[in-house]
């Protein structure tokens, strides 16, 4: 944290993302601080304690609107206020057109390469620009009366236009922007109306990081095509409007130390035993596992078919493979997640009908909350961990999966289309989730490797992730903003 904070030279450094990293709300009329799990805003929240920065956020908790001081922000960590949660806050509309419209109905499908659910109704986009545009106010109003210029990080798909408006302000400010999922082709891309105002909005940027080398050619197509840009493919930049936009990956990593820790941690123990006895999992059962959101791009339902597949042809499994499945309700009220969430429900209560017995549950499957413990002991027992998503930016449930195994190890089946593919895919057994006969004779070849072959395929896939966790993320990033910096420092003094 100390090193990072130091990168960004005593400027002011302000964070902007869609979800806060603090959010209130009253529990018998006791005022709670809920801290979202999420590996990347623990691994964020010493830097900016370090830096005592700014983190500007929609403020979506029940009681945020009564944790505010001057210029709607709050000090936080609550017991050791360190660094400024400032809310921005979203009206009915905003929300509706903004978050749960443009960011989830029209970038989220056209970036996982499903322009089919896209829908790009025109309030959509009326009222993304105006949130971005409030988002920009609150970053600007956070850096008036700093000293220098600030150090501004954007993360993710629903702040892509703020960029412009902070640069138009502040034009030796430090840009940074990391996009989480996947950048498409240019070919789909350009099935988003909106096309060109995005990347205006992404190139006002210094760097714009993603998680993989395709996703930076990617985006590098889709700025020429899609601007009057001129790209330089060789040094990954972009210069356009007077302005170069560096283009760099940064894969995303995990607190690989942490998971293996709550891994072997007593709660792990307990929370598994007894979850077992409440599923009626018997100890001599394999047992797979798939933990994700409740979310189209997960695919869940195409896995369900790949395991039914898998029992059909396969009936001296049935009664010994056991598959847990961790859904989290997401994005509810939007027609695609809702038609998922039922989709899952039904597929599991088939499959359950179709092979269960008195004795045993083919599908065990939860929406309850688990403890962060719970899910690595989850991981920890897994015999096989199944990451199969039909899109996805990068996949941290691979990785975590991957650190957890801190006993007998099991092994990792991932999606040839997850991101995580490219740094863990050669210890993994590949899957295409849409073949569903390939991927059920996967799933026979992972359960029969040998001890030895699990161990060596885990030692490697757990060096990979401990070698680049989340912090060499946030190291690699702020060295490479710095390098930028002192790039221009130098043109500017010669
Ligand atoms: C993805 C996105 C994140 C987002 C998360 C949960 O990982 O990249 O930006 O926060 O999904 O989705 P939600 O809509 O609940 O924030």
């Amino acid at each position: 944290a100390e090193t990072v904070a130091r990168l960004c030279d005593d400027r002011e450094l302000v964070v902007a993302s869609n979800r806060e990293p603090y959010s209130h709300a009253r529990e018998d009329g006791e005022l709670t601080v809920d801290r979202p799990a999420g590996g990347l805003t623990a691994a964020l929240d010493p830097v900016m304690q370090a830096a005592e920065g700014t983190w500007v956020a929609w403020g979506d908790g029940d009681a945020d609107r009564e944790v505010v001081g001057p210029d709607d922000a709050v000090a936080v960590p609550p017991e050791d206020p360190s660094y400024d949660l400032r809310r921005v806050w979203l009206t009915d509309e905003q929300v509706e057109g903004y978050y749960r419209g443009y960011s989830n109905r029209v970038l989220w499908p056209v970036c996982h390469l499903d322009i089919a659910k896209m829908t790009p109704r025109e309030e959509f986009w009326r009222e993304y620009r105006e949130t971005n545009a409030d988002f920009a106010d609150a970053i600007l109003d956070s850096t008036d009366g700093a000293d220098g210029d600030p150090v501004v990080w954007f993360q993710d798909y629903h702040l892509s236009l703020a960029p412009r408006t902070v640069r138009e302000a502040r034009p030796d400010a430090f840009l940074a922007h990391f996009w989480h999922i996947p950048w498409p082709s240019w070919d789909v891309f350009r099935a988003c109306p909106q096309y060109e105002a995005l990347l205006d909005g992404l190139l006002a940027n210094d760097l714009v990081g993603f998680h993989t080398e395709e996703y930076c050619r990617n985006f590098l197509d889709c700025a020429d095509a899609g601007t009057d840009a001129r790209v330089d493919r060789s040094s990954g930049s972009v210069s356009y409007r007077g302005h170069r936009t560096f283009v760099r990956s940064f894969p995303l990593g995990i607190d690989a130390a942490r998971q293996a820790d709550l891994a072997e941690s007593d709660a792990a123990d307990e929370w598994w035993a007894q979850f077992r006895e409440a599923r009626g999992i018997d100890p001599s059962e394999t047992v797979a596992v798939g933990v994700e959101r409740l979310d189209y791009t997960k695919g869940i339902p195409e896995r369900l078919a790949a395991l039914e597949r898998f029992w059909e042809e396969n009936p001296e499994w049935r009664g010994d493979l056991t598959y847990v499945q961790k859904g989290t309700e997401s994005r509810s009220g939007i027609a695609a997640y809702d038609a998922l969430q039922d989709r899952v429900a039904d597929a599991v209560e088939r499959i359950n009908d179709r092979f269960g017995t008195d004795e045993w549950t083919p599908v065990v499957y939860t929406t309850d909350h688990l403890p962060e413990a719970g899910i690595a002991a989850l991981y920890r027992e897994a015999d096989l961990g199944l990451v199969t998503p039909v899109r996805d930016g990068m996949n941290l449930v691979a990785k975590e999966f991957a650190a957890a195994q801190t006993r007998d190890p099991g092994v990792l089946v991932l999606s040839e289309l997850a991101g995580a593919t490219e740094q863990l895919g050669e210890e993994s057994v590949l899957v295409h989730p849409y073949d569903t006969a390939g991927f059920a004779d996967a799933i026979g070849e992972a359960l029969s490797l040998s001890r030895a072959e699990r161990r060596q395929r885990t030692a490697d896939l757990q060096r990979a992730v401990h070698a680049e966790d989340v912090y060499d993320w946030l190291e690699s990033t702020f060295e490479t903003a710095a390098a930028i910096e002192r790039g221009r420092r130098s043109v500017r003094t010669t």
